[in-house]
């Protein structure tokens, strides 16, 4: 049984907390933030005692792990401080994406964790499906053959503005993971970015991008549409068969390529996805899960380092329009 707090009660500090809550492996300690009233009103709802700094939380209450759930500048920037404090506290951390708009800063919280031996788990949540596993496992069992190509689309609609950067930065760790989780490390990218009539941010990008492993793929993403219609889409494809991971966990279809017949994989009715939300309920779940059962924190699934990788990609992309270049991808 894990004792877990939550930093930062916003929209999203308040989504982990309900995961907790219903988990029969987490008790629900503590809650934390520096605005009081919202650290009290989770706290009534919840009730357990509130925090208004991370240093009295950890001071006053035994934990195991944390949630990271500030926000900040490109929705990332305030991550770094209670997340530094948590792990030299010695606790494991499950932190919001982006893992820090600071890329310095993502770096130095990757290094603390493997410092102090702990677990860093980021809330790339839109992996936590069962399409995104069953595509995995195709993958694995060769029904794609060689993997060649692949293309992501990730757009909703978000007229918030902060910074040039703030829709790669603050969107694309979702598109970019999954990316990575069919198809590996990123080795070279290149990138163009325009912004809509009247933004500040760059609200549409094209990324291209080439996998250490070979393939050849696209990101295309956007802060300029209705994400009602389509959030996101995902295709594979390889010498034998391609598949279309269409709508997160909506629809999945495997085109094989010596057969007409198809596979398609619906989310059922009965037992589905109820919703987005089921994706932190899933990812949540499984981090409670992994650091429970005490794996290594290498075997962390979305770790920090992958939420780290994720980064290292987009600030490549942002060097590239920057230079008019092809960037490496730092390893
Ligand atoms: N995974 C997803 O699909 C998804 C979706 C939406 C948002 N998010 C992420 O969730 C995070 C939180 O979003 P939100 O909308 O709930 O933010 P929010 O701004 O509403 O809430 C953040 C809270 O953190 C508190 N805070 C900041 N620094 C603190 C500190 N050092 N100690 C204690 N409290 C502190 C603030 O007072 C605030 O109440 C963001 O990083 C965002 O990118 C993830």
């Amino acid at each position: 049984m894990l004792n877990v707090a939550i930093i930062g009660l916003g929209g999203i500090g308040n989504t982990h907390a309900g995961v907790y809550k219903a988990s029969d492996k987490a008790t629900l300690a503590a809650v934390c933030d520096m605005d009081k009233a919202r650290a009290d009103k989770a706290a009534a709802q919840y009730g357990v005692p509130a925090f208004y700094s991370v240093a009295d939380l950890v001071k006053n209450v035994e934990l195991d792990a944390v949630s990271v759930t500030t926000a900040g500048p490109e929705n990332g920037g305030h991550h770094f401080d209670p997340v530094m404090e948590a792990f030299e506290a010695g606790l494991h951390v499950l932190c919001e994406k982006p893992i820090s708009n600071d890329i310095v800063k993502a770096r130095q919280m990757v290094a603390k964790a493997a410092e102090k031996g702990l677990s860093f788990g980021v809330n790339l949540n839109h992996r936590f499906v069962p399409p995104a596993a069953k595509a995995k496992e195709w993958m694995d069992e060769g029904k794609l053959g060689d993997p060649l190509l692949i293309n992501m689309t990730m757009w909703i609609g978000n007229p918030n503005e902060s910074s040039p950067w703030f829709h790669i930065r603050a969107l694309h760790p979702h598109s970019l993971d999954i990316m990575r989780f069919f198809c590996g490390d990123v080795k070279r990218v290149h990138a163009f970015f325009n912004r809509a009539p009247g933004r500040v941010c760059y609200s549409n990008v094209q990324v291209n991008l080439e996998f250490v492993n070979g393939v050849v793929g696209h990101l295309t993403g956007s802060y300029d549409t209705n994400p009602r219609h389509n959030l996101e889409r995902c295709e594979v494809m390889g010498t034998e068969g391609r598949f279309v991971l269409d709508n997160l966990y909506e629809e999945l279809t495997l085109y094989p390529r010596r057969s007409d017949e198809l596979t398609v994989i619906r989310n059922s009715i009965m037992g589905g996805l109820s919703g987005f939300g089921a994706t932190f309920t899933n990812r949540i779940n499984r981090w409670i899960e992994q650091v429970d059962a005490g794996v290594a924190p290498d075997e962390i699934e979305a770790s920090g380092k992958e939420g780290l990788a994720v980064q290292e990609i987009i600030e490549a992309a942002i060097r590239s329009y920057e230079g008019g270049s092809v960037e490496s991808v730092p390893s």
